[in-house]
């Protein structure tokens, strides 16, 4: 049995105040939930990053950073390391994210850069997958994702494939209210799952999680999760208001698989 996963992308919203407000009453609302069954992550923008953590010590919150660099420190302004998410109380990092793909110029190449720095750090790395409409349009989207799981995976082993946390995101889903179909997703996911298979054997692709991502709500994520390779939400939009995010992190939390 997979163990759901629900992470909260904030993406560049909440000042350190409203982040503090923001994490405090999820604390305060989420403190009953089976932590055993669902794993629950905040990933606030990098200033608030140390606040949070501050108020997620004492809870079973997880706390992951949007983005990083690859190497541990150096003359690389503008850029965060591994190290010093550690230091500033995370245990998760985003990898990947299509709004970094699409504005910041990364590749799978940097994602596998990335990916292999976060785990050298015991960070738990997000990696995001995905196509975006035109590419849906062509019938691309397996070639597409076929690519990004190649590329970004290289050299990483089934050891450290245990530990990685992928995450489809159509991009035409990302923002836009068009969430994909549960079918959409589950087909996509199922074949994330299977070429996982074809590299790592089926015991790894088994165990490995994958969340869908894009345009999730409340009203949206009992029929996603019920998608037999859905492992759980990248919530973005739904992920800034208390009432939501605890409605679809309750939610999922009643699915079993
Ligand atoms: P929305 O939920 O706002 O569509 O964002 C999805 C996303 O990009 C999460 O990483």
């Amino acid at each position: 049995m997979r163990k759901t996963i629900i992470a909260g992308n904030w993406k560049m919203y909440k000042n350190i105040t409203e982040a503090i407000e923001l994490s405090n009453g999820l604390k305060r609302e989420l403190f009953k939930l089976d932590f055993e069954s669902t794993e629950v992550v905040l990933c606030p923008p990098f200033t608030a990053l140390a606040e949070v953590a501050e108020i997620l010590s004492e809870s079973d919150i997880g706390l992951g950073a949007q983005n990083m660099y690859w190497q541990d420190e150096g003359a690389f302004t503008g850029e965060v390391s591994a190290l010093m998410l550690k230091d500033a109380g995370c245990q998760y990092v985003i990898i990947g994210h299509s709004e970094r793909r699409q504005f910041f110029a990364e590749s799978n190449e940097t994602v596998n850069k990335k990916l292999k720095a976060a785990l050298k750090h015991e960070l738990t790395p997000i990696v995001c997958l995905g196509e975006n409409l035109q590419e849906r349009e062509l019938n691309k989207t397996f070639t597409v994702i076929q690519d990004q799981i190649k590329q970004g995976l290289i050299d990483i082993d089934a050891e450290q494939m245990q530990k990685v946390v992928i995450a489809y995101e159509p991009v035409w889903a990302i923002g836009t209210g068009k969430t994909a179909t549960p079918k959409q997703a589950q087909e996509v996911h199922k074949y994330i799952r299977d070429s996982l298979k074809k590299i790592y054997g089926d015991d790894l692709a088994q165990s490995v999680r994958i969340q869908y991502g894009g345009s999730v709500k409340p009203e949206n994520i009992l029929e996603l999760m019920a998608q037999p390779d859905v492992d759980g939400a990248l919530v973005g939009g739904a992920s800034l208001k208390i009432d939501s995010f605890v409605a679809i992190v309750t939610k999922s939390s009643e699915v079993r698989k």
